[in-house]
């Protein structure tokens, strides 16, 4: 154990599961419609020490939609990496377990934490929790299917009358994953406070298997808290790395001696933003990286002072030139104050 500032957190680099090494202790979280290719290779850019891709329908890929088979690409620089798939079928995720290979993840993750009636109203995702020996198939089929690990991402239970999430990684253990991740809310709770770090603890404590804790981290001061209230030797951050990829970076000096490092100044934000909008139009073309480009910029702009005037022209963004002269606007705005 050692001592950062106010929290006990355990002495291991980084968390390591058969033959997988993460780069580090925090892991971006999957994020649909968020997390894409240029996201991730953004954030681990920062230190991100494991990125996974958005999720990817079984049957869709089982069915060479070319959607699903686009957001499981991978670049080479986000390594080890983890493709997610989710389904209901044992033999459909199993299926398209295999099909993930020739994208060359290092680690097929399993889905059983989305809420979404799109997702867990088709039986997938957190739906599965509710199905623990259908959850365990599913996890023994696709460890069956694959030559690399497996691992799950959950939530704590459905709702606070049923948190069996203890009863599910023991499952998953047994079948056959490698690492579990636990995002400390039941479903119903969907995204609001408060995390759950207890039953998070209770997981760690009884599986062997290396578990990430999961919820509300936004910075080293948390994702220490986080390790600490639940004995996991790692965290996922998804929303807290919106329009801020280099919390990773500061979750890393916080972990390393308790050092917290500041919010960088406007004008590197707003280079980091164009950076990862330029990426996204290289991958994606222009109109659809600029449509997507809106919500990112607001969340890059968050915080800097008389950013918020600028809002509607994000609103309204076309091309990369709009978005540098936007960049250009909220440094002045940054300065000015
Ligand atoms: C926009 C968005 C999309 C998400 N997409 C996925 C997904 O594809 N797969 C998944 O397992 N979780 C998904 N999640 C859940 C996150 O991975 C994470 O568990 C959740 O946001 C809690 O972590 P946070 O408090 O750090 O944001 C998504 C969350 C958000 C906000």
């Amino acid at each position: 154990m050692v001592y950062y500032r106010k929290f006990q957190v355990k002495e291991v680099a980084c968390l390591e599961f058969q033959g997988v090494r993460w780069n580090g202790r925090a892991a971006l979280a999957p994020m649909a419609g968020v997390a894409d290719k240029a996201f991730r290779e953004i954030c681990v850019k920062f230190g991100a020490g494991y990125t996974v891709t958005e999720m990817v329908s079984a049957k869709g890929l089982c069915m060479q939609d070319r959607k699903s088979r686009e957001l499981l690409e991978l670049s080479a620089a986000e390594h080890p990496a983890a493709a997610q798939i989710f389904g209901d079928d044992p033999v459909f995720m199993a299926k398209a377990a295999e099909k993930c290979l020739s994208f060359s993840p290092d680690v097929i993750d399993i889905n059983m934490g989305c809420p979404a009636p799109k997702i867990a109203g088709n039986g997938g995702g957190c739906a599965l929790m509710r199905q623990p020996e259908l959850a365990q198939q599913i996890v023994a089929a696709v460890c069956r299917a694959v030559p690399i690990p497996v691992s799950v991402k959950m939530r704590v239970g459905w709702d606070a009358e049923h948190v069996n999430c203890v009863e599910l990684a023991k499952r998953c253990e047994q079948a056959g994953a490698a690492m579990l991740t636990v995002h400390g809310r039941t479903k119903m709770q969907m995204y609001a406070p408060p995390v759950l770090p207890e039953p998070i603890a209770a997981v760690r404590r009884a599986v062997k298997i290396p578990v990430a804790a999961n919820g509300e981290v936004t910075d080293g001061v948390s994702a220490a808290k986080l390790m600490e209230q639940t004995g996991c030797e790692a965290v996922m951050v998804g929303r807290g790395s919106l329009g801020r990829p280099w919390v990773f970076r500061q979750i890393e000096a916080y972990l390393a001696d308790g050092t917290v490092l500041p919010e960088p100044p406007a004008q590197e934000r707003m280079a980091v933003m164009l950076e990862h909008i330029e990426r996204t139009c290289s991958y994606k073309g222009q109109k659809v990286a600029m449509l997507e480009a809106r919500k990112h910029a607001a969340w890059y702009m968050k915080g800097i002072r008389g950013a918020a005037a600028l809002r509607r022209e994000i609103c309204e963004l076309k091309t990369l030139d709009e978005l540098r002269a936007i960049a250009e606007k909220a440094i002045e705005a940054a300065n000015a104050e």
